[in-house]
């Protein structure tokens, strides 16, 4: 497969690109700092990217999913939190209200989602249920017109930033993940109660916060979808938002190639460029190669879900390879710029820790690897 973009998802790729070096780079520090960037998602807002698939009449820029991709991919070149946040967002945040609410949801969120208004978050993560999601305790009890929520959250990117919450809570323990399901859940609503602010390894500036719902009620109208169907809307996003994830993931490999292979072309050591000397051209070569081929999967699997096509498998494998490689190339781009690289003053530092979190999030590795075999012996 070679990869052929169209004009259109150029010019995207392009805008997006100019927008990273312009505005969200001189953030970068500010980010690290811990600050939100929520000045910058008014922006990718206006530029139509908060919405970037979502229809038009929402909305939406109702562009295809490579484009999505590609814009994940150009934003995490820069900065991994961008990355991160607009794919919580879409593919977890909005995605479900789009593929499976009602119309009333659909108007009601959708439009200020897409335009950026609002930003979404996903709650699928208890303290006691990780990669085993389906064992989660989360429970919510009809009463009334209400369903009213109790349980814990952890991990949630976004997570007291956002002002719609995808939760996922059991509204049936017996029938297990049958008995789960998926409501849509404003910030506001008395009983959403946003806890620890987590101090995390990097992506510093993005939100991961606990959540507890305390009889926390929610109108019935904001079931989403059926009772019941709540781990299959979970798994049929995820599966999808691994992708963008992979485009995570992808942007700070690549990112760290391209800062190694510009430092190690200027530093002299021995009398000639670190470059061509044949301990740092051989790790150059395999880093290159790495994500070369973790791009071809990554827009394998965006083309696959771009026509419409099951991309489950492609997807978890374009994740477990991109998140590899991005880790292993960022650590190659550490030892590369030796001493300096261990220092604040290149941001090959930002880019190792910023990268051990895609091997975890949104399904370990080694969940990646159970979807994959899965799939193989179906
Ligand atoms: N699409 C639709 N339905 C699916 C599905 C999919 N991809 N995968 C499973 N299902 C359905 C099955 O068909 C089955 O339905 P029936 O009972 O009707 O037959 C049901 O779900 C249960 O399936 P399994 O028995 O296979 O489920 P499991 O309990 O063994 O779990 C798992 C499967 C893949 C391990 C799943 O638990 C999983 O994905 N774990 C990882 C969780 C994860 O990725 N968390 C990320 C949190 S979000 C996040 O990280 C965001 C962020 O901050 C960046």
């Amino acid at each position: 497969m070679l990869l052929q973009f169209t004009e259109e998802q150029i010019m995207m790729r392009d805008m997006v690109r100019d927008f990273a070096k312009e505005k969200i780079e001189p953030w970068v520090e500010h980010m690290e700092a811990g600050e939100f960037p929520r000045e910058l998602l008014t922006q990718m807002g206006e530029l139509g990217l908060m919405g970037i698939t979502a229809p038009e009449e929402f909305g939406g820029s109702a562009m295809d999913f490579t484009s999505y991709i590609l814009a994940i991919h150009e934003l995490s070149k820069v900065s991994a939190v961008m990355g991160v946040i607009l794919s919580v967002h879409t593919s977890v945040g909005t995605n479900p209200i789009i593929y499976f609410g009602n119309d009333e949801q659909k108007q009601r969120y959708v439009s200020k989602l897409a335009s950026g208004e609002f930003l979404g978050a996903f709650c699928l993560t208890e303290p006691s249920a990780g990669s085993d999601a389906g064992s989660l305790q989360s429970k919510a009890k009809k009463d009334g017109n209400d369903y009213v929520i109790n349980g814990s959250k952890v991990f949630v990117t976004n997570g007291g930033e956002a002002d719609v919450y995808i939760v996922f809570a059991s509204t049936n323990t017996e029938a297990k993940t049958r008995g789960i399901s998926a409501f849509i859940v404003e910030k506001g609503t008395p009983g959403l109660v946003i806890g620890k602010d987590e101090k995390k390894m990097g992506l510093h500036g993005s939100r991961t916060v606990q959540l507890t719902f305390d009889n926390c009620r929610v109108p019935v109208s904001n079931l989403l979808g059926a009772e019941g169907e709540g781990f299959k809307i979970a798994m049929a996003n995820l599966d999808v938002g691994r992708i963008g994830i992979a485009a995570q993931s992808l942007g700070i490999a690549e990112a760290a190639l391209e800062a190694a292979t510009a430092y190690a072309k200027e530093r002299v050591q021995f009398g000639k460029p670190i470059a061509v000397q044949q301990g740092i051209g051989f790790k150059l070569a395999d880093m290159a190669t790495a994500v070369e081929a973790a791009k071809l999967l990554v827009y394998k699997a965006a083309d696959l879900r771009s026509k419409g096509l099951p991309c489950g498998q492609e997807a978890s494998m374009a994740k477990l390879l991109a998140s590899r490689t991005a880790v292993q190339t960022a650590i190659e781009a550490v030892q590369i710029f030796g001493g300096y690289g261990y220092t604040k003053d290149y941001p090959v530092e930002r880019f190792f820790r910023d990268a051990k979190v895609t091997e975890i999030y949104e399904g370990t590795s080694e969940i990646q690897k159970l979807v994959i075999s899965k799939h193989l012996l179906k």
